[in-house]
């Protein structure tokens, strides 16, 4: 395994662990577009289930609102083919389980992440009785190719790694790395990468086997944000109330101040902090 700044290696990350499906394939590149981009590529022309692309840089990383930023060698930048068929509904369900591989993971490396809806990976502290965020990474989840009834979904990864405060971009919610969470002590990232696809892998397996109730109970248990109260932009209107749950479609349900139960789409809605 390789320590701060090395280059990751392919070969080495995909033959570390036992057989499996997400990893069974995979590649490693210096500098892409972006790795949801190549991904996609790759799942057109027709790579297996559980292919792996991996960047140590990425020239225009997309975000789910905007871009995604990381320094070359100091992060993990992973897009996953996935071809198991999840129905088009159920593509909040890859992103969920993202989201609980990545928070699982990084709680391998004694960081203590949890997931703020829909799939920020982030460290989440009560200062004053209100919640302090900063966000370690997130998930992406796209569709390559159109029109079946079970698409293949393109999963991505991005985590802070073995950034310093100075190598984060100035952004909200405010970033953090895992070497930031452990008191500057850096992380081997071929390990990581290894870890997360272990971790993946193991979802994947559950998800295919039908355990989508276990996936969610997990989410619920690393979710930062259930009982706590939030604000809400929701297309322009400002909603405020007590987070009461998790739909098994992915939204968010929300106790409104006026005593009104809501439910909140990713796609239409903004969580804002200091309710
Ligand atoms: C978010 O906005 O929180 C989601 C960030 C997802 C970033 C990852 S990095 C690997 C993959 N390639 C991309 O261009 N985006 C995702």
């Amino acid at each position: 395994m390789t320590g701060n700044a090395e280059p990751l290696n392919a070969q080495r990350i995909l033959t570390t662990s036992r057989p499996r499906v997400i990893g069974c394939a995979g590649e490693v590149w210096d500098t892409v577009q972006s790795t949801m981009d190549t991904a996609r590529r790759q799942a057109l022309a027709g790579v297996p289930d559980g292919y792996v692309v991996i960047a140590e840089k990425q020239r225009s990383g997309r975000g789910r609102t905007g871009s995604w930023e990381c320094t070359a060698r100091q992060g993990i930048l992973m897009s996953v083919v996935l071809r198991m068929g999840i129905a088009r509904g159920e593509r909040r369900l890859t992103g969920l389980m993202g989201a609980v591989a990545a928070a699982e993971t990084a709680q391998t490396f004694a960081v203590q992440a949890r997931i703020k809806w829909p799939n920020d990976i982030v460290v989440a502290e009560k200062k004053d009785n209100a919640l302090c965020i900063r966000k370690l990474g997130g998930v992406l989840v796209e569709q390559a190719g159109d029109g079946d009834a079970a698409p293949t979904h393109i999963l991505g990864i991005g985590l802070n790694v073995n950034q310093d405060h100075r190598a984060l971009p100035p952004v909200e919610p405010q970033p953090t790395s895992l070497k930031i969470e452990r008191g500057g002590r850096a992380l081997d990232r071929e390990l990581l990468c290894v870890r997360l696809i272990e971790k993946l892998d193991e979802w994947y397996a559950k998800l295919r086997a039908g355990y989508v109730e276990a996936l969610l109970a997990r989410w619920r248990t690393l979710c930062c944000l259930l009982g706590e109260k939030v604000r809400a932009d929701v297309e322009g209107t400002i909603v405020t109330g007590t987070v009461t749950g998790l739909r098994a479609t992915g939204e968010l349900i929300l106790q409104s101040d006026e005593g009104q139960e809501i439910v909140l789409s990713s796609e239409r809605t903004t969580l804002l902090f200091g309710a």
